[in-house]
């Protein structure tokens, strides 16, 4: 097992040991040196065939700071666009000895194909497949969560008492999935899934989450909330309901936070629509924690590569998943 595909099926061991190495990263390059030597030698390619701010820049940033050589695929100005496929593409970047992919695609499933099809000793890490997964955001917003909670659960486990809201466009959202079933894995029970009834996926409650139509609802004495956005890239066609009415109905304003736990943080995996699924005030207000989370993508991204990397050579990672 060497990919990390999704979060789906990782234990809290596994998830625990991930977020305290990210814990022990951060530590160590607190001073003014911020690298470590951990992947030197080793080639590490980035592949985003969809856009992507954060993501892409925190893989970069996280394979730099650990000392790997990194490749920067620029998609539109690769031979896919002249109708190279997936499988050339991987077995042409594989030839130069790549030791990883970090693949993000608008298909669902995208980076299970990579490592269905990957050489035995390469690794694939999912930076984000349709509305499938975004394992490495359910891991940054996790240890988000553990730093601003630590103490609010019992047994010294800050996520089996929490209450958290997934407020938003959950049945396009690869976040609210990996974010579940991370939250799960580590005991959290009070789950809500906010949103209207056309934008939650059936079944969801499956999941082991509470679907809730109304926004006071969800966000009645919540400890955290996690923001989603409208991604109309993903809905064909006209979509409903509109951006104005979603921000009257399920926008977090600043009235709205008072229905939260007065300590309660506000996440938001970005990019942002100010005035769609929050207010600018509350995006960038006391509560936000929302470029917080985007400093941990660094720590979480730099544990999952050196854990898969780093420790004992490729192929024999402790970073497990299991295909969809
Ligand atoms: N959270 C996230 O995936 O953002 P980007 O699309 O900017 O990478």
């Amino acid at each position: 097992l060497r990919h990390l595909l999704t979060l789906e099926g990782l234990d809290a061991a596994l998830l625990t040991e991930i977020l305290d190495t990210a814990d022990g990263i951060e530590r160590s390059l607190r001073g003014p040196d911020k690298k470590l030597a951990t992947l030197r030698g080793r080639t590490i390619v980035n592949l985003f065939f969809e856009p992507s701010t954060r993501t892409r820049t925190t893989f970069e940033l996280a394979a730099k700071r650990l000392s790997a050589d990194v490749l920067n695929l620029q998609m539109a100005a690769s031979s896919t666009s002249k109708g190279e496929t997936l499988f050339d593409t991987l077995k042409t970047l594989e030839a130069m000895q790549a030791d990883m992919f970090v693949v993000r695609h608008e298909a669902s499933g995208a980076a299970h194909f990579f490592a269905e099809h990957a050489a035995p000793d390469v690794a694939i890490l999912n930076a984000g497949d349709g509305r499938h997964a975004h394992p490495t955001q359910g891991l940054l917003d996790l240890l988000t969560i553990r730093r601003y909670k630590s103490g609010a659960g019992s047994g010294g486990n800050c996520f089996s008492g929490l209450r958290v809201a997934i407020v938003g466009d959950v049945l396009h959202s690869r976040v609210a999935r990996s974010d579940i079933h991370g939250l799960r894995a580590l005991g959290t029970r009070d789950i809500r899934v906010v949103a209207p009834p056309t934008l939650v996926p059936a079944g969801i409650e499956q999941m082991g989450v509470r679907v809730c139509h109304r926004i006071e609802d969800g966000l009645d004495g919540v400890d955290v909330v996690i923001l989603l956005r409208l991604q109309k890239e993903r809905m064909l066609g006209a979509y409903l309901p509109s951006s104005g009415e979603f921000h009257r109905d399920f926008g977090l304003t600043r009235q709205r936070l008072g229905a939260m736990r007065r300590d309660a943080i506000v996440m938001h995996p970005g990019p942002i629509n100010r005035g769609v699924e929050v207010e600018g005030e509350v995006a960038y207000g006391p509560q936000s924690v929302i470029l917080q989370q985007v400093s941990h993508g660094i720590a979480v991204r730099m544990a999952v590569m050196s854990m898969i990397l780093g420790r004992g050579g490729r192929g024999r990672s402790p970073v497990a998943s299991r295909p969809a």
